[in-house]
């Protein structure tokens, strides 16, 4: 039997042993999934911490509940081990480690390097590699080929090598690791099989393409996509400022549209290991070939720029209170990336924290799910949304709008509330004045609509 059809009869048997390197945001469920396939899964990641954690039975991740772990645990079907030794075991390894990017906007690849050597100092003959982490097309094939011949191995008839994009949405209740289709491109046609076969075992539908470069492609289409379309309705959010125009319903009247409009709503910017990072891969690749991306260029500028709009948003509703910011206590509601999670990686709400603080307001903020972040050194701490605190701030600014948090109660006791979210969009007139992204529309209470131009009125 050759090694391609001994690594297919273990997946369909279920006797392979499955290797999942970094177990984060991404490692972590899909470890899961595969252990509750009924694969033997083995962990590996560099923290102590983290692999302390599994072993005990606890999850670090929010859509992973520390009772599947500790079940899968205790089955004997999961473990982590930080001993890189144990990769020799196993048969098929995927690599989620991060991707981030160095302070020069140029991909860091430094995790994914060091991945990398740790998988090929223990690679052997029957073993399927599958990178996962986000990056640029091309690094499959430029940086782990290469590390595996370097060792001997020839891919796609010793070992088997593909890239394959996590595609996870964190906080999402409807789409996770299992039902998500997964993108699969091989270094050969027989590495796609293997790797085709392996996902299959464990996720609900998977996509083969004819190449790691065209996987890669796929996430960075994604991402990019979101990115540019994140970044039009900033703009748009903007524009219709600047109009007089309620930009939440224009989108919700272009929603009615049955074809040919997606909706994407404006905020407070962009956050998150992926949305602001992902698309500079495919910049910094095409810069390589001369090629400058403008669409992701652009899209980047909008969105970074909106901290800075959310904050002059705050400052000219504090002076139309007759208020200075310097000294004025703005409460921040949510601090997290997006609505429901822990993340605070690139979350626009520390820049617009940043930016308050630079300006000397008092700042606190609440988030039900960060009791504590670290930025610059400093350490913040989530206060507790009591009344007193509500009355006595001179503004609240709605950065993320989680689900639990009671809007109703945050007009009635504050003052003043910029919602960056539209998220009060379902209370009743309390006390709060409310100051949105764009103009708040006059028009549909209105029985003859005065159109507004560019801040002036049109007779
Ligand atoms: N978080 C998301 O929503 C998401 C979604 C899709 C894709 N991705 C991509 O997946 C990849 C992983 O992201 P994440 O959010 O899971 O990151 P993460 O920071 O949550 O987890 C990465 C883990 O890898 C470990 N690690 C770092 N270097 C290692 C090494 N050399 N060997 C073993 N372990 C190592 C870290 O200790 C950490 O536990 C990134 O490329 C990211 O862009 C993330």
């Amino acid at each position: 039997m050759s090694t391609k059809e001994q690594l297919l009869q273990k997946f369909e048997q279920r006797t392979a042993k499955v290797g999942v390197i970094g177990l984060g945001y991404v490692g972590l469920p899909l470890a899961v999934e595969f252990a509750r396939a009924g694969f033997h899964v083995v962990g590996y990641d560099v923290s102590e911490r983290v692999v302390d954690l599994v072993n005990d039975g606890r999850s670090h991740i929010k859509d992973v509940p520390g009772s599947a772990v500790a079940a899968l645990v205790k089955e004997g079907r999961l473990e982590a081990t930080t001993d890189a030794a144990r990769i020799a075991e196993i048969d098929a390894i995927s690599i989620a480690v991060p991707t981030p990017l160095a302070k020069t906007r140029d991909p860091d690849m430094s995790y994914v390097v060091s991945a990398t050597d740790t998988v090929a100092r223990s690679a052997r003959p029957g073993q399927l590699i599958v990178l996962e982490s986000t990056t640029y097309p091309g690094t499959t094939r430029e940086l782990l080929l290469p590390a595996m011949e370097a060792h001997g191995l020839v891919v796609g008839r010793d070992v088997f090598l593909a890239f394959s994009p996590e595609r996870v949405d964190p906080g999402n209740e409807k789409w996770n690791t299992k039902n998500t289709p997964k993108v699969v491109g091989g270094i050969t046609a027989a590495c796609t099989d293997v790797a085709v076969a392996f996902y299959k075992a464990c996720i609900d539908s998977v996509v083969p393409v004819s190449s790691p470069e065209a996987a890669e492609l796929t996430k960075l289409l994604e991402n990019t996509f979101r990115s540019v379309n994140i970044g039009l309705v900033n703009e748009m959010a903007i524009v219709c400022d600047r109009l007089g125009v309620n930009v939440w319903e224009v989108i919700d009247a272009a929603g009615t549209k049955p074809f040919g409009f997606m909706r994407f709503t404006p905020g407070p910017g962009i956050g998150g290991h992926c949305i602001p990072l992902d698309p500079h891969y495919l910049a910094w690749k095409m810069r390589t070939l001369n090629y400058k991306t403008r669409f992701i260029d652009l899209a980047s500028e909008i969105n970074s720029q909106m901290p800075a709009y959310v904050v002059e948003k705050v400052v000219a509703a504090l002076n139309d209170e007759r208020k200075a910011v310097n000294g004025s206590r703005v409460l921040v509601i949510g601090v997290a990336y997006k609505r429901d999670i822990d993340d605070v990686r690139e979350s626009p709400a520390l820049d617009v924290i940043r930016l308050l603080e630079e300006m000397d307001a008092d700042v606190a903020y609440h988030d039900p799910y960060v009791s504590t972040f670290r930025e610059d050194g400093i350490e913040h701490s989530s206060v507790e949304l009591s009344d007193a605190e509500l009355k006595g701030c001179d503004a609240v600014v709605i950065v993320t709008d989680h689900t639990s948090i009671d809007y109703q109660r945050l007009v009635n006791r504050a003052s003043l509330i910029v919602d960056t979210r539209n998220a009060t969009r379902r209370t009743t007139p309390g006390r709060a004045r409310i100051v949105s992204l764009s103009a708040t529309n006059p028009l549909v209470a209105e029985e003859h609509p005065t159109p507004v131009v560019a801040g002036k009125v049109v007779a």
